[in-house]
């Protein structure tokens, strides 16, 4: 837990009414192990930031349960956790075969995914996935709804929920409704090729608010409802769209990272030596990538970079090693097995090119790193790379800076990344289409002089410090709670 908390008026109406969360990934999971059922915690992101939240509001957080003991240990679905101190509920929703196809790998992530990432190519939206992403979302709502009043906040989370909503709205109509968008929302140029669009953007609009994470998706978001809902009223000023009774207030909030805690786990002083050696990078300039293995994450325009880099600077060689961490993701899609490929492919060709028999230009770690081993690789590499095609955020970019204890790491950072609004000033700008700069921007970045990278790195700690994790749940839950002051205000003297 960290040592920040919400601020008094948010604190004190989540003592006071029912938050409800629900997301697609749960924040515990129950599983058999020989035999006997074991509990996993979240890893970090977001799950492992509202936890404290929710156990300070002792709210309910619903959520599809993946676990293989998950309704042996549960009652109903209901679980009270954390298991050693149980202070709020976690309430599963059981999915099966067809609803995962359907509704996760169909129309959440071969629609919805691509799509927002502002990707035509690799789309397919189905209305046969969508009617079962629709089911499923409406079992959310519902389940949801149960456990709600009309006093309740009900908060969903990313792109696996757009109708559930609406749904919602229709069982408890006062409910203070709002959500948080995770990924970018595209241009209507590229959602225009979605025959469900319009029933996205209506399922959105009975929310109360609807946040992203820049001002460039909002200004998407709205163009979109002007051009696929004529009844819809966008006021571009106050920035809110007046739909079906209800008004929804768009905002911008950058998700922020816990910055105490991760500079807690950065203190990696005496696990780093371990790491160095058995990773060869003791006497190295390193290089990190870490990223689920995702079409969006510009892994191997990354390696293009670095076999361009090698080749254009021999002497490098021997000197010079990337370390790309990542697990396989969502691997049932062809489009991620095709890039499990190329990734395969593109590390092969480096290493076989130019690795030596003491030196391996890239080394790949596969699976998820324990806490320890990645914040040493955090705070002591010499740069990272993040070359995202296209992402609503990027956290690695922050959890990165802000665990450079020492100031002297080097952030590489797409423009493309939603993270590069607040970070592109002192980060090193990439275009990750573009090889040939990519490759001429590492060594850029390898050879800066040491003022330069020092003032560099401590802005961006700043900058990552100065809105964290706690700032954007403020934001985000006090403008929740101000739609409904608007909501009576319009009310009286309607
Ligand atoms: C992105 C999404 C999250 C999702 C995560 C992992 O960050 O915004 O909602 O949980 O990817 O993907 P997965 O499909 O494994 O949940």
């Amino acid at each position: 837990m960290s040592d920040r908390e919400l601020s008094g008026p948010v604190s004190s109406a989540l003592a006071e009414r029912d938050l409800l969360v629900v997301s697609n990934r749960q924040p515990y999971a129950h599983n058999y192990e020989d035999g006997e059922i074991t509990v996993s915690r979240p890893a970090g992101g977001l799950t492992a930031g509202l936890d404290p939240v929710m156990r300070h509001a002792e709210g309910t957080w619903i959520a599809w349960g993946d676990g293989d003991a998950d309704f042996e240990a549960a009652d109903d679905g209901r679980v009270e956790v954390p298991p050693d101190d149980p202070s709020y509920t976690l309430s599963r929703v059981e999915l099966s075969e067809a609803d995962l196809e359907g509704y996760y790998y169909g129309y959440s992530n071969r629609a919805l995914w691509p799509l927002c990432h502002g990707m035509i190519f690799p789309a397919r939206c189905d209305g046969r996935d969508f009617e079962r992403y629709r089911a499923v979302n409406r079992r959310f709502a519902e389940t949801t709804a149960e456990q709600a009043n009309e006093e309740s906040l009900i908060w969903f989370q990313d792109y696996h929920f757009a109708l559930a909503p609406r749904f919602v709205r229709q069982e408890v109509p006062n409910a203070l409704v709002g959500q948080f968008w995770h990924i970018p929302w595209p241009a209507f140029e590229t959602l225009r090729v979605c025959p469900q669009a319009d029933s996205l953007v209506d399922g959105l609009l009975a929310n109360d608010l609807l946040v992203f994470h820049t001002e460039e998706y909002v200004e998407n978001f709205l163009d979109c409802v002007t051009a696929l809902l004529p009844d819809a009223t966008v006021d571009r000023e106050t920035a809110t769209v007046a739909y079906e009774g209800l008004e929804t207030t768009v905002r911008a909030f950058p998700l922020g990272i816990d910055t105490d805690r991760t500079e807690r786990l950065a203190d990696t002083e005496d696990v780093w030596p371990a790491v160095a050696e058995r990773y060869g990078i003791a006497d190295k300039t390193v290089a990190v990538g870490v990223d689920r293995l995702d079409y969006t994450k510009g892994i191997p325009e990354r390696l293009d970079a670095i076999e361009r880099f090698f080749e254009e600077h021999p002497d490098r060689r021997g000197e010079f090693t990337y370390i790309q961490n990542g697990s396989a993701s969502r691997s049932e899609i062809e489009s991620y097995e095709y890039l499990q490929q190329r990734v395969d492919a593109a590390v092969d060709r480096v290493n076989d090119r130019f690795g030596t028999d003491e030196w391996q230009p890239v080394v790949r770690i596969d699976r998820m790193l324990p806490e320890e081993e990645l914040y040493a690789l955090y705070r002591y590499s010499d740069l990272a790379l993040v070359s995202a095609l296209r992402d609503g955020m990027n956290l690695v970019a922050k959890e990165y800076v802000a665990s450079q204890l020492d100031d002297d790491g080097v952030l590489l950072l797409s423009e493309f990344a939603g993270a590069y609004e607040e970070l592109g000033e002192d980060a090193v700008t990439i275009n990750p289409y573009d090889t040939q700069a990519f490759a001429e921007a590492i060594e850029r970045a390898i050879s800066l002089p040491e003022p330069e990278r020092r003032s560099r790195m401590s802005a961006l700690r700043q900058e990552v410090r100065a809105y964290d994790l706690f700032d954007w749940m403020d934001d985000v839950l006090e403008t929740l709670l101000a739609c409904e002051t608007e909501r009576d205000r319009s009310t009286d003297y309607a």
